[in-house]
C-alpha cells in the first residue's frame, strides 16, 4: 500500500501553533551575550535554511510514474498567466457562464469544454496530464482545446493554493469537475490514485469553492459504476446505490455523500451526474471499443467476456455528443450556491441524474459492429468475466434527466462508433506526423 504514503499532506497538519519550547527560550537568552561575529554567522546560517526551506520539491516525474496522486511541481503564475487565465475563463456572449473544468484534457472534458466555448461561455481547463493513460493523446486534445479559445492550467486538483489562486483570479459561476481517476480493473494495481483524485481531489475542489466568493454551483461525474451488483433494471436514481463492485464504484459512491454533506452544511449547489459507458472521438485508449478496434487492426486476439451463465456482457453505451449535451443541461439548470465566506445562507440545490443511452448492447455486438466498420475479422477468445470490478449488464433509466435537464440521447452505437472510427484512422494513421 506505498502509493497511499504518497499522499498530500493533510491541510492544516502542519498548523501546530505551538509555545517555543524551553530550550529556544533558553538559547534566546544566551544569544544576547554572544559576540557580533557569532549573531551575523547564525543569521547567515538562517538565511540560508529559509532558502532551503522555500526552493522547490523534486521533480514528480521523477517518482512513480504510476502515481498520478503526485502534485506536480508548479507550472502557474506571473502576470503573463494570469493575462492567459482571465481571457480564457471571459464569457464572449453577454450573461455567458464562467466554468472551471476539471479534467479539461480527458476525453469528457475536451467535448465539454469546446462546446461551451462554442456557445459563448468563458471556460478554464485545469487537469495534471497524468500517466494512465498516454499523455500524448491528452496533449492533443490541449491543442485542440487552445485553438478553441481554452486555456488548460497544468495542476493538480489537490494543490489548494492553486485552486485558491484561480478562484482570486476568476469569479467563476461553475465548476465542472470531470477530473479523476477512471477505469474499474486498474485500481487493483494503484488504488491510491483512486483514493486520491476521487475522494482527496473532490474534498479539496469542494473546501475551496465553498471558501470562494461567490461560491460556484458544481456539476460533476459520477458513474453508472454506483448500481454495483443492482439487478433491478434499468437502474433508477432511487435505487440501491450500496454494493459497489470495485474500488472505483465506491469512490464514486462516497463522492455523491460528501458532495451531499458540503450542500447540507455549506449550502453549495450540486449535481452528480452518472455517465453510462460513454464513447467517441477523442476517446479514452483504457476502454474496450478502443482497444477493440487497435487490436482488430493489428491482428491481434481480443478477450470478449461472457457472464457466468454464458449470456453476454452487455453496456448502455452512450455517445459523447449526448453527453454533453446532459453536461450543459445540468451547468444550465443548476441553481446558484447559496453560502457565502464559507457559510450557508439557506438551503441549496442538491442532485443525481443517470446520463445513458436506454438501450444496452451486447459487447459481442460491439465487436460485429467493429468488423464491420474496419472491415476486417476479430480474432476472438470468449473468457467468463472475471469477478474484478465489471459488472455484466448495465442499462439506464433517463426519465428524471429528460424531465428535468431536457436530456434526449439520439446516437445509437452504430452511428457514434462510425464517428469513431473515423476519428482513429484520422489521427492514428494519417495525419500521425502532425502530433
Ligand atoms: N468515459 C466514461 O465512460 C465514464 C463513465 C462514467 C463516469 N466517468 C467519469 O467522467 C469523468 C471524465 O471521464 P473521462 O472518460 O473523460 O476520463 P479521462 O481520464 O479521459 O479524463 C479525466 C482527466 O482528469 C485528469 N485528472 C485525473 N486526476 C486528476 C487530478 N488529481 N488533478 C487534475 N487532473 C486530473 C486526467 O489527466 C484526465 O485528463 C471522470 O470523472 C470519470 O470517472 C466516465
Ligand atoms: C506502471 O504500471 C504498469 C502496469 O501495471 C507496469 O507494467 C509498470 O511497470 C508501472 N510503471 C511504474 C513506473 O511503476
Ligand atoms: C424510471 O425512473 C422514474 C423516475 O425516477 C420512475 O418514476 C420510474 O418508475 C422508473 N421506471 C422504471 C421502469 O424503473
Amino acid at each position: 500500500m506505498s502509493h497511499l504514503d504518497d499522499l498530500p499532506p493533510t491541510p492544516g497538519k502542519y498548523k501546530t501553533d505551538k509555545v517555543p519550547p524551553y530550550w529556544m527560550i533558553l538559547h534566546h537568552h544566551r544569544y544576547l551575550r554572544l559576540s557580533k561575529l557569532t549573531l551575523w554567522a547564525s543569521l547567515f546560517l538562517a538565511l540560508f535554511l529559509f532558502y532551503l526551506i522555500l526552493s522547490p520539491p523534486p521533480s514528480p516525474s521523477r517518482r512513480n510514474l504510476n502515481d498520478s496522486s503526485s502534485v506536480s511541481a508548479a507550472k502557474y503564475g506571473g502576470s503573463h498567466w494570469e493575462k492567459q487565465v482571465r481571457k480564457s475563463a471571459r464569457p464572449r456572449s453577454p450573461g455567458g457562464l464562467t466554468v472551471l473544468v476539471t479534467g479539461a484534457s480527458g476525453f469528457v472534458g475536451t467535448h465539454v469544454s469546446i462546446a461551451l466555448r462554442r456557445r459563448g461561455d468563458g471556460v478554464l481547463g485545469l487537469d495534471n496530464f497524468n500517466r494512465y493513460y498516454d499523455p500524448k493523446l491528452k496533449r492533443a486534445r490541449q491543442g485542440l482545446l487552445e485553438r478553441s479559445g481554452v486555456f488548460v492550467v497544468e495542476g493538480d486538483i489537490n494543490d489548494a493554493v492553486l485552486l485558491r489562486k484561480l478562484f482570486d483570479v476568476v469569479l467563476f459561476t461553475h465548476v465542472m469537475h470531470l477530473a479523476a481517476q477512471a477505469g474499474v480493473r486498474y485500481a487493483m494495481q494503484n488504488p491510491g490514485s483512486y483514493v486520491n483524485s476521487n475522494i482527496a481531489g473532490f474534498v479539496n475542489l469542494l473546501e475551496v469553492s465553498k471558501s470562494a466568493n461567490p461560491q460556484p454551483a458544481i456539476v460533476w461525474a459520477s458513474s453508472s459504476s454506483v448500481y454495483g451488483l443492482n439487478s433491478k433494471v434499468p437502474f433508477s436514481e432511487k435505487d440501491r446505490t450500496d454494493q459497489p463492485a470495485s474500488l472505483y464504484a465506491a469512490t464514486k459512491k462516497a463522492g455523491e455523500g460528501i458532495a451531499h454533506t458540503y450542500n447540507h452544511i455549506y449550502g453549495l449547489s450540486l449535481t452528480g451526474l452518472r455517465f453510462f459507458t460513454v464513447y467517441g472521438p477523442w476517446g479514452r485508449p483504457d476502454m474496450a471499443y478502443f482497444f477493440f478496434t487497435k487490436d482488430i487492426l493489428k491482428g491481434k486476439t481480443i478477450t470478449v467476456f461472457e457472464s457466468p451463465d454464458k449470456g453476454s456482457v452487455a453496456r448502455d453505451f452512450t455517445y459523447i455528443d449526448d453527453i454533453v449535451k446532459g453536461c450543459l443541461g445540468a451547468l444550465d439548470t443548476a441553481e446558484k450556491s447559496t453560502g457565502s465566506g464559507g457559510k450557508k445562507k439557506g438551503s441549496a440545490m442538491f442532485r443525481i441524474y443517470n446520463l445513458g443511452n436506454t438501450s444496452p448492447v451486447p459487447v459481442t455486438k460491439l465487436v460485429t459492429i467493429l468488423e464491420k466498420l474496419l472491415k476486417t475479422k476479430a480474432k476472438k477468445k470468449i473468457m467468463p468475466l472475471p469477478r474484478n470490478g465489471d459488472v455484466e449488464f448495465t442499462h439506464a433509466n433517463i426519465t428524471l434527466a429528460q424531465a428535468e435537464l431536457g436530456y434526449k440521447p439520439t446516437v445509437d452505437l452504430e452511428t457514434g462508433l462510425k464517428k469513431f472510427v473515423k476519428w482513429y484512422m484520422g489521427f492514428y494513421t494519417k495525419k500521425k506526423s502532425s502530433w
